[in-house]
């Protein structure tokens, strides 16, 4: 159709007030790391979410890298994942070595099926990364017991779900160590970020280190220390003061971006239920001890061709809607690490069949109806 206006999948969250926070940035003749606005956003993350201590990083990939470090993570360990989530869960880990033992999700949730950990979990396992699937916390309580009777270490991959909570408690709070992500995509961004929340005291030390190049640098900028030196394994995850600075302005105006996230999740699910629900359309399901940041909306279709029919439905209208992930167990590199496929059909079913709707802080109702009205036109097979 000629003449419609484009509906992207994402448009990147801009305010207005981050060119300020970036001038004043260039103004402090500081824009490499850890200066005035790092800082800042670290008190807020460690406020806000109510973590011992909070880095930012260069993205949340690296946060998850950062993890693996911390672990000592090495050939002969393993690391629990689910099957459904992004490539950078697993290779952060399998980085150091360690071999990924893949784990079907929930139907319901999307989330890690806490039961099948347990029956993967052994003397080798050295973490959990519990994936939180739009924001929608994992089964924190049965995973919080796997991991003490096994001894194993809870990551918390949380890419998606700043501010949402699991029985009233904070994501980012349950494991040994947490990961957000601020790409342009999550819903509080600065283009490419992230940061590692840390909630055992003793691995603070460590991190500042593994951050600034294995060396004690942050220390001696301190005064703590009368030499700069290199003092253990390490990278360069720092992330620029220009960034933090465009960070800073979102983080402090979560609670504006999240209300007319929520407004638009709304809108979605209460005209597209009865639409859904006629045709076997499952739409995202969010326990009642959870509360969700909004991050996602999604729709899984009955078969493959059901939705590359509707995503062709929606393209021809203009609008972008996008599949997400894809089997990670099933894929070339998961097979070298002994996955089958078949082994996760909920995971598989999920990337045959799950489509993403448009959806960013600037989508207006006008056009987030023209969605909805172009979704309700669709009829399955
Ligand atoms: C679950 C999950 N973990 C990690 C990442 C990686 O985030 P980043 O792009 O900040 O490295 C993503 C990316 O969207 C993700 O969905």
């Amino acid at each position: 159709m000629k003449g419609q206006m484009h509906v992207p999948f994402n448009a990147p969250t801009f305010l207005g007030g981050e060119m300020d926070g970036i001038r004043q940035a260039i103004a402090n003749g500081h824009i490499s790391g850890n200066g005035f606005f790092t800082l800042e956003c670290e008190k807020y993350l460690e406020a806000l979410v109510g973590v011992k201590r909070a880095f930012l990083t260069t993205s949340c990939t690296h946060a998850l890298e950062m993890c693996g470090l911390l672990l000592d993570l090495r050939p002969g360990n393993e690391f629990i994942v689910p099957s459904f989530t992004f490539v950078s869960t697993v290779n952060a880990l399998a980085l150091r070595g360690a071999t990924p033992v893949f784990v079907d999700v929930r139907p319901d949730t999307l989330n890690l099926d806490e039961e099948a950990v347990a029956r993967k979990v052994n003397a080798r396992t050295k973490a959990i990364v519990a994936v939180h699937y739009g924001g929608v916390g994992c089964e924190m309580t049965r995973l919080g017991e796997i991991a003490r009777q096994h001894g194993t270490a809870i990551i918390e991959d949380n890419a998606h779900g700043l501010t949402g909570k699991y029985r009233g408690q904070p994501l980012g709070t349950f494991g040994r160590f947490a990961t957000l992500s601020f790409h342009e995509t999550k819903n509080v961004s600065c283009g490419e970020g992230g940061a590692l929340l840390l909630n055992d005291e003793a691995d603070i030390e460590r991190a500042e280190i593994l951050r600034e190049k294995g060396t004690n640098r942050s220390k001696f900028f301190r005064g703590q220390v009368d030499k700069y030196t290199w003092v253990d394994v390490g990278s360069s995850y720092v992330m620029s003061e220009i960034l933090a600075a465009y960070l800073g302005v979102q983080l402090n105006a979560h609670e504006r971006i999240q209300a007319r996230r929520r407004a638009i999740w709304n809108l979605y699910r209460e005209r597209l239920q009865p639409w859904a629900d006629k045709q076997g359309i499952q739409l995202p399901y969010v326990p009642p001890e959870c509360d969700q940041p909004y991050h996602l909306f999604y729709l899984i279709l009955p078969t493959l061709e059901d939705r590359q029919a509707l995503i062709a439905h929606l393209r021809e209208a203009q609008i972008n809607a996008v599949f997400h992930y894809q089997a990670l167990h099933a894929s070339p590199m998961g097979q070298r690490f002994g996955g089958l496929p078949g082994d996760c059909p909920v995971t598989e079913r999920l990337g045959d069949c799950l489509v993403r709707l448009p959806f960013y802080f600037a989508l207006d109702e006008a056009a987030q109806n023209r969605v909805i009205d172009r979704v309700l036109e669709f009829k399955v097979r």
